[in-house]
């Protein structure tokens, strides 16, 4: 596992996802009662992107079908999502926040 800066972290809000593009991943960012999550961006229903998604606690709902996944676990909640998203490490050090990736990720890019 490699970690790459992603952005300060002051940048990730409560309430909402942000897209990051890291190491030619698409990653979703969520702040949750100021704790901070990775998951992949990648719905894993039908490709839709879930930083997009609607944040409620800590469960963010799928723009495109209404599939919802369980953050902090990336384990999906509601239909019609049944399979798991990947979710990433974080590390926040000197106010930047840095992402855990495995090594499959860099030969994507
Ligand atoms: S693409 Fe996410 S629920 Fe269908």
């Amino acid at each position: 596992m490699e970690y790459f800066a992603v952005c300060p972290e002051q940048e990730i809000p409560e309430g909402q996802g942000t897209l990051r593009q890291v190491a030619g991943e698409r990653l979703a960012f969520f702040r949750i009662n100021g704790e901070l999550f990775c998951i992949d961006d990648t719905c894993t229903h039908a490709l839709a992107s879930l930083s997009a998604g609607q944040v409620g606690g800590r469960t963010v709902t799928c723009p495109l079908h209404g599939g919802q996944f369980d953050i902090p676990t990336g384990k999906p909640v509601r239909l019609p999502v049944t399979a798991p998203v990947a979710t990433h490490p974080v590390e926040i050090r000197g106010g930047q926040l840095f992402v855990g990736l495995e090594e499959e990720a860099e030969d994507d890019y």
